[in-house]
Parts: C-alpha cells; sequence; structure tokens
C-alpha cells in the first residue's frame, strides 16, 4: 500500500532542535527508517515535511488523487492550530495515525488540546523516533484487515 508521511513545521530540525524533547535522531534517520520498515512490510514510503500549513493542505490534497492508502501525520505545532488540515484529513477521507516524538501531555497546557486525535485512527506520543515506527507496524495491521 501507500502511506504518506507528514511532518510539519521545524520538524527539519530535528536532531538540533530542543534534543531532550525530540531526541538526537534526524529527520533524514528517521526517513530512511521508515522506508526500510515499509519495503519489508511491503508497502512504499512517502515521506515529506513542511513548514507552511497551505503546502500540508495541498499534500493532502494531492494524496486523495494518489491513491494513498494510510497517512501517519506528525502535524507538529499545527496540532494545536489548524482546522485547515483536520478538514482536508475529513474531506479525503484517507485513514491517519497521529505521531508526537514528545509526550505532548506532560508540557505546557496549550499542547494537550489536539485538531486531529478525535478523527484519528490512533495517537502515538512520548515514545521517540519509535513512534513512527510503532504507527507503520499498526498502519500494516489495519490495512491487512481491510484487504
Ligand atoms: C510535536 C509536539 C508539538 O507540540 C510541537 O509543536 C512540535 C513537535 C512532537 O513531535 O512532539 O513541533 O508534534
Amino acid at each position: 500500500a501507500n502511506i504518506c508521511v507528514i511532518n510539519g513545521p521545524n520538524l527539519n530540525l530535528l536532531g538540533l532542535r530542543e534534543p531532550t524533547y525530540y531526541g538526537s535522531k534526524t529527520l533524514a534517520d528517521i526517513q530512511l527508517a521508515m522506508e526500510k520498515s515499509a519495503s519489508t512490510l511491503g508497502h512504499t514510503v512517502l515521506f515529506h515535511q513542511y513548514n507552511a500549513e497551505h503546502q500540508i493542505v495541498e499534500l493532502i490534497h494531492r494524496s486523495f488523487s494518489n491513491d494513498v492508502d494510510f497517512i501517519i501525520i506528525n502535524p507538529a505545532a499545527f496540532t494545536h492550530t489548524s482546522v485547515a488540515i483536520r478538514d482536508a484529513l475529513l474531506a479525503t477521507k484517507i485513514p491517519f495515525i497521529e505521531v508526537h516524538l514528545s509526550n505532548v501531555h506532560a508540557r505546557e497546557a496549550f499542547r494537550k488540546h489536539s485538531y486531529f486525535s478525535d478523527i484519528a485512527v490512533g495517537v502515538v506520543c512520548g515514545l521517540g523516533a519509535i513512534g513512527y515506527e510503532l504507527a507503520l507496524t499498526a498502519a500494516h495491521e489495519i490495512l491487512a484487515k481491510r484487504t
């Protein structure tokens, strides 16, 4: 299946950025690990990072026409702000898992609310980079049940 991985703003700085929260792995490390695991499971991973909200909205629209079966998304700061990205996911009805590297519930109060969790298949948070791998394993199981 085609699995689109979407990363929001500032995740291009992983490795440098607040390593106590986000770990020492770079986004390229995460991408490589996911591409490897996906090919073992027989899936194709399309990996993206954008800092701008409209680029993520448009990527979700394109995912719909490009036959993406599943989305794994770390919306980063847009988690707490973006009705537009929420609406794009609702419009395309592509099932998705929400991922956060850090435990958003153990940080500032404004990080506790997500515009995505109530419409996500599931949420992985606070487990660092391995969270993306766990989401991929879950996506594989979910897709296997559907076909
Ligand atoms: C994040 C958590 C968000 O609150 C934050 O704005 C991010 C990253 C995470 O992966 O832990 O940029 O989504």
